[in-house]
């Protein structure tokens, strides 16, 4: 049999055929726009999602005997508001999950409700990119819309519905709305209340690796593909990644360089941090998982490259950085303002550090130490936690590049374990639609058979002692400009 992951991402969306065995058939992605129609606003058209998904399963299956194909499933990109009508227009383009327009609603829910509030009904607190926040940011800036809204949906479900006609969710990709009580994988009523929103706006919850419905007739018509086609409900991206990547269980650590950058722990436990700096989510494995999410990571590379230097040749590029560890340029990474650890909208990106003898290889190492320095960060939130971490997976665009690999293990002090595919979400999709197919007994099976580790990249102590240093330095910058962003910005 066949699986297709669809991992709807917020520059593409990549589309994956895989076999019962896990083996990759084929691989097709597709790009769409984004508009940041303001500063620090960020929005897509869910149209422009579904369109570039048809077009791409067409393309994915053009080649393979259609009949085999036995499964759709998802990574979406998380938090985005999706709302449709009550004849299934969409109402407004998408708000995603790096929009920074939320921060006085965020202040509300944060300050005025209270954190303790938030974190008992949904375990978590407000960030700017979740999707509480922006329904009340709808209700207040743009009420004739906040009365239309007869669904309210993310990225990825929107593509579930329009494929099945079913209006679902899944546990972990629920869990970042901050209207999902995580703990007990329900709607959090109180959260729904606060928000002027009714049960019977949100979607059915299903675990990720639960069918849905069935392919649409008219969709499968379209496709080529049969009515028995089962829409499986899919994770957010980073759970559905993590699935791809094998951290699943309990302790197990993944780092998604994406155009956000996350680390990933899975765990078998429910649990929240004292301060809530990291995200306790529920996990597409069934259990749970903590996560710190930084908005802007190899995005921060593609701005650099393509959009400052005005290159695309990233490798040849790299190949000019020679000393590691010796860098005396630092670089803040905030270019969308930062979730984890700082939750603020206003900070935004800076080199610092610069003299007459800087040079272009020194500020591109800036930007990738920048990113790991960054991630270091929400590490460190969890070491304070008592949680060890000694190794992790790594995916997404930026882990292409074996000298970032190399940065993140020494930055980190972590061995890198590299797996034969970096198409996490994809992949893990993929897996997810072949588990709610019967082909694996659960979604850890899958990942214990079908998830192999080629190369493992370790941290060398001499290159791990400069990182160290370095980055006590590196966490001095914010502090230090902190209070200088809200007029920048
Ligand atoms: C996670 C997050 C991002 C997006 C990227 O909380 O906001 O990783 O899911 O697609």
């Amino acid at each position: 049999m066949l699986y297709i992951g669809v991992d709807l991402g917020t520059s593409a969306v990549k589309l994956l055929l895989m076999n019962e065995k896990g083996g990759i058939e084929k691989i097709v992605s597709r790009e769409y726009p984004i508009y940041f129609p303001q500063a620090g606003w960020s929005q897509q058209n869910p149209e422009d999602w579904y369109r570039e998904t048809i077009t791409g399963i067409k393309e994915l299956v053009s080649e393979c005997d259609k009949s085999q194909v036995a499964g759709i499933s998802f990574g979406g990109q998380m938090h985005g508001l999706v709302i449709l009508d009550k004849d299934d227009n969409v109402i407004r383009p998408a708000i995603l999950w790096n929009d920074g327009r939320t921060y006085k609603e965020c202040d509300y829910l944060n300050n005025v409700i209270g954190k303790d509030k938030l974190s008992e009904y949904t375990a978590n607190i407000s960030f700017t990119g979740f999707t509480a926040p922006k329904v009340l940011w709808v209700k207040n800036n743009e009420p004739e819309n906040f009365a239309k809204i007869a669904k309210i949906m993310l990225p990825k479900d929107y593509i579930a519905y329009m494929l099945s006609g079913v209006h679902c969710t899944d546990v972990s990709d629920a869990s970042g709305m901050l209207l999902f009580d995580v703990k007990n994988k329900c709607w959090s009523k109180e959260m729904l209340d606060i928000c002027g929103v009714k049960e019977s706006q949100m979607a059915q919850i299903f675990e990720s690796y639960e069918t849905v419905g069935t392919l649409k007739a008219d969709v499968a018509a379209e496709l080529g593909l049969s009515t028995s086609v089962k829409i499986v409900a899919g994770a957010g991206d980073n759970a559905a990644a993590a699935v791809g990547t094998g951290t699943v269980g309990d302790g197990n650590c993944n780092i998604s360089l994406g155009t956000s950058g996350t680390i990933f722990i899975s765990s078998k436990k429910f649990g929240v941090d004292a301060n809530n700096a990291l995200h306790a989510f529920a996990h597409a494995d069934g259990a749970y998982h903590l996560m710190g999410c930084m908005l802007s990571a190899a995005s921060c590379n593609k701005w650099w490259m393509d959009d400052i230097i005005g290159t695309d040749a990233y490798a040849e590029e790299q190949k000019k950085i020679t000393k590691l560890g010796e860098n005396h340029v630092y670089f803040l990474p905030y270019l969308m303002g930062e979730r984890s650890p700082h939750n603020d909208p206003n900070a935004r990106g800076c080199f610092i550090g610069m003299t007459m003898d800087t040079s272009r290889a020194d500020m591109t190492q800036a930007v990738l130490e920048g990113v790991a320095f960054a991630l270091r960060d929400s590490l460190e939130v969890a070491r304070s936690l008592g949680i060890k971490i000694e190794r992790t997976k790594i995916c997404g665009g930026g882990a292409k590049s074996p000298l970032w690999k190399k940065i993140i293990a020494n930055v980190m002090n972590l061995k890198v374990d590299v797996i034969a595919s970096e198409e996490g979400p994809a992949y893990g999709g993929a897996m997810l639609a072949a588990v709610a197919n019967g082909e694996f007994a659960s979604v850890e099976d899958a990942a214990s058979k079908l998830v192999k580790v080629v190369d493992t990249v370790e941290p060398t102590p001499e290159l791990v002692a400069k990182y160290e240093e370095r980055y006590q330095k590196f966490r001095k910058i914010y502090p230090a400009v902190k209070a200088l962003f809200p007029e920048i910005a």
